[in-house]
């Protein structure tokens, strides 16, 4: 079944200019960019999107992270779009993400780990909604 997952390229990978790298291994895996845009999020737009984790001791440092430069934010769609970024994402920190998955190969540390993908159905619907809200998917005829 095709699929809507919510995704950002965020500041690190932006900084180091990975962007092209990402979007391409995206790209290669079959995925369909649907959704994009080139944006610096606010301190207050950090703190909504990632509001689940506000009583993390992380969160406030992760809120900075995130609204230190520019990132993309984008929705992407593939059979399974959800499990299928996660799994080429590799785990959250680097240093556990396996070889040749976007993490393993390219982020620094737990916090700048160069893609953020939804956890879940009714996740990816409120981060597509929260970046996106009311757009018109584009749905490709390919
Ligand atoms: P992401 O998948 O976007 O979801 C929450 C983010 O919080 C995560 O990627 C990391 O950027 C960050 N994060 C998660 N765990 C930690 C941690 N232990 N320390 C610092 N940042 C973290």
């Amino acid at each position: 079944m095709k699929e809507h997952t919510f995704s950002i390229i965020k500041p690190d990978a932006m900084k180091a200019r990975q962007a092209g790298e990402i979007l391409s291994r995206l790209e290669k895996a079959g995925f369909e960019v649907v959704a994009l845009r080139l944006r610096r999020l606010t301190p207050a737009e950090a703190e909504g999107f990632y509001y689940v984790h506000r009583e993390r001791p992380f969160f406030r440092s992760l809120c900075d992270f995130m609204s230190s430069g520019p990132c993309i934010t984008m929705v992407l769609e593939s059979e399974n779009a959800i499990a299928r970024l996660r799994e080429i994402m590799g785990a959250t920190d680097p240093a556990k993400a396996a070889p040749g998955t976007i993490r393993g190969d390219l982020a620094s540390s737990i916090e700048a780990n160069c893609i953020h993908g939804s956890d879940a159905p009714e996740t990816a619907r409120f981060e597509i909604a929260y970046f996106f809200p009311g757009i018109e998917l584009v749905r490709s005829e390919r």
